[in-house]
This record gives structure tokens, sequence and C-alpha cells, in this order.
């Protein structure tokens, strides 16, 4: 079931939402070789807390961290661990939840660490494009199929993988609600889409092929490949007309991505 948000709660996704952008930004701007992906899991969970949220992955099925640290091949839900020491030329992702006065707000950054090659940089612009391209589509009346296959057709117009077994999600309340948000599907089908609904737009994509595999401990996802992989994810709330607003910036995207 689809659940439509009024503007008081709107309100709230907002704030929790630019409260998340400040921490995300934050985060990136101390990422640099030599530190571990567990001082990013201190920094954020210290300010998410400072600032009266919480960190809604700790222990969100049993997740042990606050923050999701996925280093390279690593695609999704990376394990942050004072063994990890970040090195000069690696990307990572950062994607992060938190919940403020009861609402939920999801983002997810990749960042170099260092200088990176030209392959990798690519990978990262690659994927927030395909973010851009279907938020583009999150339109009232369309359907969820316009945003998946407008982020499948870009990513792999500039050859890269696209995730299957993860998706986008409505949000609100909880940190997962419907609809599912493929990053793959066919324009035209799926749920319609109606001002007021919250969700996520997150590419997972791969600069190989795109299968992955879940490691032993259970949550972290590796390309089976090894090549590097991005994620890229805001949270939004679809309009009467027009392009969403993006709840995790704080101009709302106004700029569609542009620089
Ligand atoms: N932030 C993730 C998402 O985009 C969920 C992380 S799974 C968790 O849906 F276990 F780390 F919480
Ligand atoms: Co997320
Ligand atoms: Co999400």
């Amino acid at each position: 079931m689809i659940i439509i948000k009024n503007p008081i709660q709107i309100e709230h996704m907002r704030s929790a939402g630019h409260l998340l952008y400040d921490v995300l930004q934050y985060l990136a701007s101390n990422v640099s070789p030599g530190i571990t992906t567990e001082d990013i899991n201190r920094m954020a969970d210290e300010m998410i807390r400072k600032n009266g949220a919480i960190p809604s992955e700790l222990g969100y099925m049993g997740f042990p961290k606050s923050i999701c640290t996925s280093v390279d091949d690593e695609v999704i839900h990376g394990i942050p661990s004072p063994d990890i020491r970040l090195e000069e030329g690696q990307i990572i992702s950062m994607d992060l939840t938190l919940v403020k006065d009861g609402w939920q707000a999801d983002s997810c950054l990749t960042v170099p660490v260092g200088q990176i090659s030209d392959e990798k940089r690519t990978l990262i612009e690659v994927t927030e494009q395909a973010f851009w391209e279907g938020w583009k589509r999150a339109l009232n009346g369309n359907r969820v199929g316009d945003i998946s296959s407008a982020v499948q057709m870009y990513a792999e117009s500039r050859h890269c993988g696209v995730l299957r077994e993860y998706t986008g999600h409505g949000i609100g309340r909880e940190m997962h609600e419907d609809p599912s948000v493929p990053n793959t599907g066919i324009a035209g089908r799926g749920q319609r889409l109606r001002p007021g609904m919250t969700l996520t737009i997150e590419p997972m994509i791969t600069w190989g092929h795109y299968q992955c595999h879940e490691l032993a401990n259970g949550w972290t996802v590796v390309t089976n490949d090894h090549s590097p992989a991005a994620h890229y994810e805001h949270t939004m709330v679809i309009r009467k007309d027009g392009c969403p607003e993006i709840l995790t910036l704080p101009d709302g995207g106004a700029r569609g991505g542009r620089a």
C-alpha cells in the first residue's frame, strides 16, 4: 500500500532530508586516504545524534553499523570496520538513512579517495546522471516503469551494468515502503505516480557485468567480476506539476543535477 503524505508530513521529511544532506557532505569532506570506514561510521553516528536524529540503519534487520560504506567492487551494504583503511584511487559509496521526529530520509553518495582513474570518474558520473534521468520522469501521472526504464537505458547506453536485485522504494515513517522502484524496467508499466508520494531513486551501477553476490557476512554485495560499482540515491516527493522535490538536497533539486 502506497502512503500519500500531507504537506505537514512532507515538511518533517524535508527537515530530516536536509540534515541528512549536511551529514553526507560532512562525511564526503572527510574522505581521504588513511581514514577507516569505522571513522566514517563514528562521524556519521555522532553528527546524526547531536542533531536530535537517529541512524536508522543501525540494527535494521540486524545491520551492525550506522552507515553502509562500500568500497570499489562492493556495491552496497558494506559494513564499516577499523580494518578497512581507505587508499588513494579507491571509490567509496556512503549510504545513510536517518529518522528525525519519526520521519525517514535516505541518501547515498559515491566519492573518490584522492586521485582516481578516468574509468572510476566516469562510473560515478554515469551513476549520478542515471539518477537524474529517472528523476526527470518521476512525474504525476507517469508510472514507476518510466523511472526504471530511464535509469536503465541511460546507464546501458554508457555501457555500464545495472543491478537487478536491489531497488529504490517508497519511504516515510518506515525506511522501506511501497512502491518498489527498480532500476530496470519498461516504460508505461507499474504503479502510477501521484502527488505526495515519497520515494527514493537509487541507481546501483557497475563498470562491468551487473551480476553480484553477497559476502559471507550476510550483507556486503560485491560484483562477481570485481569491477568497481557506484551508488547514488535521494529521497523525493512527487509534485502535482513538474519534477519531484528532492528532500535530501537543500535546493530541492532545482538545478536538476547541473553543476
Ligand atoms: N539505505 C539503504 C537503502 O537505500 C538501506 C540500508 S540496509 C541497512 O534502502 F541494513 F543498512 F539498513
Ligand atoms: Co540508502
Ligand atoms: Co534506499
